[in-house]
Parts: structure tokens; C-alpha cells; sequence
């Protein structure tokens, strides 16, 4: 299948353009349960070309993609770099580490600036929460958000809700969406954007979430986003089918938020035997960077079975492909794409 052919899944979205009427992809709050089911749907094609030897269409060919990261990252940068070359694109890295922000250059000025050399896509991640919508407010192409501060971060959670479809289809669950699941995610979630572009996208797929980290850790009031809170991670794992672990977020903490990382493990950490207090099937996740012998333990993280840590890796790829195929298709005159909204 290719970008032009229509999804298989394609009665449970609105035909064309109207299947994903936006511009930008900000965070998972801005979509609609079918919007995400579209991207995820979409992303199907990407998984099976990726599996190939030959990796490579130019449903992008002639396009400039810009990915402007303002903070480290390995899997997102390097994904999307992978992603936007096997769609065909020219793809361009800014680290910004080297470029004439360090001089002093505004983030507005930097995306005015990237608007000049007519990308057809930006992607940004921003250590500020709401900089990428700054951005796109600015510019006239497609922005994709790469992670922006403590607010979203939605193709990790896409890619982490594709890999999870996979793994549950592995084992003979029907998931097209995650109706019945019961999915703990544990950390810092206070500091995280994993935790809340997760949060949103899993309960749009119909799964019941568990936030569980130290109090110090976790957001006061976010049992208004419908999840549920837990402080002993003992009681979150009890009945799970999926534990994500978060790593915690130290440059994003001013103070100290935990006694020791040895204390942090032994109450939060994900330890073979904590895991057997779950179910004996339990799927275990993590977004990565992993701190091992943190958040989670060797022998659990690389656990063959349970762990689909690598899983999510390989999807990032692919979801990022579903992803820039999508917002370009406006720019690209892709039939039924050209009079959206
Ligand atoms: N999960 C994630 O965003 O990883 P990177 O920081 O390596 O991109």
C-alpha cells in the first residue's frame, strides 16, 4: 500500500482531508480518537516497508524537511531523520547547540528564519512548553512537535500506542484500540510530557490509566484528566497488563524531589519481583533513555517475553513516516487532500 491507496480501516474516518484536518501536529490534545486510529492506521504501511530490505518510496521527493532540536535527543531526532529519507524528502538537522541561537537569536527569529529557506515541514523539540505552537504560529509549513517542555510529546505516544497494538496482535488480542486494558504508567510524571501525551492517547483508545509516582512527582489535580493515582506502585501493579516506566527527569528538576536514587528504586523501581506482583503477562514499555538500576532493572527491560522496549523503537520510525505522509499531503496536492479546511 501507498500514501495515494486508501487504508483498509477506512470506513471509521471521515473520507480525504477530513480523516486529519490539521495542519500541525501539536500534541495528542488537539486530536479525536479517529484521528489518532487514521495516523496509527496509516503507519501499517510504513511498519511492513520498513521490514524490507529496500526501504525507500519518494512520496516526499522534492520536499525540505527541517528538524530543529533546542534539547539532546537520540531516538526522536534520528526517526525522524530515518523517516523523512525513506519517504524521499531532503532532510536538514539543526542542533541548536551550533547554530546562531547560541548568539543569541530568538526562537522567533530562528523559525522566521527556517519559514525563509521554504521548508515544507519543521519538526521542533523545545525545552519550553507551547514553543512549538509558538513556532507555528509563525511559519507557513506543517509543524510536527518533537517534545516541548513539560507539555506533549505526540509521536512518542503514538508510536508507544502502535507498538503496544502490535505485541497485544502478536499474542491473538484484537487491538484496534485498547478497550479493557489496564495500563500503569510510573515516574516522574510531574516533569514528563510522555506521561501526558500517554495519558490522552491511551484513555482516546479506550484504556484505563494509572499514574503512579511519589507525591513530590506526581501533577496536583490531574485526577481531573481521568486517571487514576497511586503512590504504592505495589497497588498500581496489581491487575495491570502494561507497565511504561519513566526515567526521572533530572534537568527539569530545580531541587531535590527524592531522598536518593537507591530509595527511589526500592519503592518505584521495576524489579523482577515487583513485576510478578502484575499479571504473568504483563507487557512492560519505556520511552527511553533508560536509567538502569533506576526506574528499571536490566533483567526486566531486556526481559525477551514481556519487554517491547525495542518494539516502540522500531515504530518511532514508522509513525513518523505516517505522520509527515499526512501533514505534506495538503502541500503535495494528494487527491482528496488539496481542499481541506
Ligand atoms: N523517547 C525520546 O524522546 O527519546 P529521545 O530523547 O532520545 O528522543
Amino acid at each position: 500500500m501507498t500514501s495515494s491507496e486508501p487504508s483498509p480501516h477506512a470506513a471509521r474516518y471521515p473520507a480525504g482531508a477530513l480523516a486529519f484536518p490539521h495542519r500541525d501536529l501539536l500534541g495528542i490534545g488537539q486530536l479525536e480518537r479517529h484521528e489518532i486510529l487514521f495516523l496509527l492506521d496509516e503507519a501499517e504501511q510504513w511498519v511492513a516497508l520498513n521490514r524490507q530490505r529496500s526501504k525507500h518510496v519518494d512520496a516526499l521527493a522534492g520536499l525540505t524537511i527541517i528538524n530543529a532540536f533546542f534539547e539532546n535527543s537520540t531516538r526522536t531526532l534520528l526517526s525522524f531523520e530515518i523517516a523523512g529519507k525513506r519517504l524521499g524528502a531532503d532532510v536538514v538537522n539543526m542542533h541548536a547547540a551550533q547554530s546562531s541561537v547560541k548568539k543569541g537569536e530568538t526562537l522567533i527569529d530562528t523559525a522566521i528564519t527556517l519559514n525563509a529557506m521554504r521548508a515544507d515541514a519543521i519538526v521542533i523539540r523545545h525545552g519550553s512548553s507551547g514553543a512549538t505552537g509558538l513556532i507555528a504560529d509563525k511559519v507557513d509549513c506543517p509543524v510536527l512537535n518533537a517534545g516541548d517542555g513539560q507539555h506533549e510529546h505526540p509521536t512518542q505516544a503514538l508510536l508507544d500506542a502502535l507498538a503496544l497494538r502490535h505485541a497485544l496482535r502478536e499474542r491473538g488480542e484484537a487491538a484496534d484500540d485498547f478497550t479493557g486494558q489496564t495500563i500503569v504508567i510510573c515516574g516522574d510524571i510531574l516533569h514528563s510530557r510522555v506521561a501526558r501525551s500517554n495519558l490522552l492517547c491511551l484513555q482516546a483508545l479506550g484504556a484505563s490509566v494509572r499514574l503512579c509516582a511519589p507525591p513530590a512527582l506526581m501533577p496536583v489535580g490531574i485526577e481531573a484528566m481521568g486517571a487514576e493515582v497511586f503512590h504504592d506502585f505495589d497497588a498500581a501493579l496489581d491487575g495491570a497488563d502494561v507497565v511504561m516506566m519513566l526515567r526521572l527527569q533530572s534537568e527539569r528538576m530545580s531541587g531535590q524531589f527524592i531522598p536518593s536514587a537507591r530509595e527511589y528504586h526500592h519503592l518505584y523501581g521495576l524489579t523482577k519481583i515487583r513485576l510478578a506482583k502484575a499479571k504473568t503477562d504483563t507487557l512492560v514499555m519505556h520511552p527511553g533513555p533508560m536509567n538502569r538500576g533506576v526506574e528499571i532493572d536490566s533483567d526486566v527491560a531486556d526481559m525477551i517475553d514481556r519487554s517491547i522496549i525495542t518494539r516502540q523503537v522500531e515504530m518511532g520510525v514508522a509513525i513518523r513516516m505516517s505522520c509527515l505522509d499526512v501533514l505534506t499531503r495538503r502541500a503535495r496536492g494528494v487527491e482528496g487532500w488539496g481542499d481541506a479546511a
